[in-house]
C-alpha cells in the first residue's frame, strides 16, 4: 500500500491557498510557538478552518478543548464563538499554556478563552463535578488517553453536542499497528462507531501523512 505523499501535500497546499486564509494573529501564533520550542504538531490551516466552520455551524457557545499546545487550534475555534461564548482549553504543560495564553491574547480572544493547566483527567473530573456541559469538544491531547477522554466528554455533553478528535488515522497505523498509541486510538474509534449514544464518522485529513478527524454527534431525542 502506498500513497504519493508529494501529491497529498500539493493538494493540501492548493486547498489552503484557496480557503486557509491565515491572518496576522494565526501566523504570529505559529511563529511564536516555533520560537518557544514547541513541537510543530498543531492542526493544519485547512483543518483549523474546518474546526472553525463546525463550531460556527453548530452554534456552539461553550467549547472544550483537550490539548492546547500553543493555542493555534484554540484561536480557530474561539473565533467561531459569539461575544459571550466560552472556550476552556486543557493543557498538561505550563510552558505550552504560557505560550498559548500570549497567542490568544494577541488574537484578542482572552475574554472568551481560559487555558487550564494540569493532567486533562483531573481537569475533566473537576468540570464534571461542577456539572459543566459543552456544545463542542475537541480532543487532541495524548493519544493513549483518548478512550478515557471520550468517556469524560460524554459526561460533559448534551444531546446534539459535537465531539471531535484529531489524529485518529495516523498515517494508516490505526488499521493494524500494535503499538500502544495505535491500539488506544483503534479502541477509541471502535467506541465511536459502536456506542449507541453517538452518530459518528471519520474524515480523512491530508497532512505530512494521511490522518483523520473524528466527528461524532451525541444523539438526542426526538431526532437521531
Ligand atoms: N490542539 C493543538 C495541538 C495539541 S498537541 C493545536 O492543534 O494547535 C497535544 C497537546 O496535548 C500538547 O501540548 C501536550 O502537552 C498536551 N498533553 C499531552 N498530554 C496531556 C494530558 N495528559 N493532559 C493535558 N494535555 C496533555
Ligand atoms: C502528535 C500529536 C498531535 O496532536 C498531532 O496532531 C500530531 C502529532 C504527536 O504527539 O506526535
Ligand atoms: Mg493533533
Amino acid at each position: 500500500m502506498s500513497v504519493d505523499e508529494g501529491l497529498l501535500r500539493e493538494i493540501d497546499g492548493y486547498i489552503e491557498s484557496l480557503f486557509g486564509e491565515q491572518d496576522e494573529a494565526l501566523r504570529a501564533a505559529l511563529e511564536e510557538s516555533r520560537r518557544a520550542g514547541l513541537p510543530e504538531i498543531q492542526v493544519s490551516a485547512n483543518q483549523g478552518k474546518l474546526l472553525h466552520i463546525l463550531a460556527a455551524a453548530s452554534g456552539a457557545r461553550r467549547v472544550l478543548e483537550i490539548g492546547t499546545l500553543g493555542g493555534y487550534s484554540t484561536i480557530w475555534l474561539a473565533r467561531a464563538l459569539p461575544r459571550d461564548g466560552v472556550l476552556i482549553s486543557l493543557e498538561l504543560r505550563e510552558h505550552h499554556a504560557g505560550v498559548a495564553r500570549r497567542n490568544i491574547e494577541r488574537a484578542g480572544l482572552s475574554g472568551r478563552v481560559e487555558v487550564r493547566v494540569g493532567d486533562a483527567r483531573e481537569r475533566l473530573a473537576e468540570l464534571a463535578g461542577q456539572g459543566g456541559v459543552f456544545d463542542l469538544i475537541f480532543i487532541d491531547a495524548d493519544k493513549t488517553g483518548y478512550p478515557e477522554y471520550l468517556e469524560w466528554s460524554l459526561r460533559l455533553s448534551r444531546p446534539g453536542t459535537l465531539i471531535l478528535a484529531d489524529n485518529v488515522i495516523r498515517g494508516g497505523a490505526v488499521l493494524d499497528a500494535e503499538d500502544e498509541v495505535s491500539r488506544a486510538v483503534r479502541r477509541f474509534n471502535r467506541v465511536l462507531a459502536e456506542d449507541p449514544r453517538l452518530s459518528a464518522v471519520i474524515l480523512p485529513i491530508l497532512r505530512e501523512r494521511v490522518d483523520g478527524l473524528a466527528i461524532a454527534r451525541v444523539r438526542g431525542m426526538p431526532q437521531s
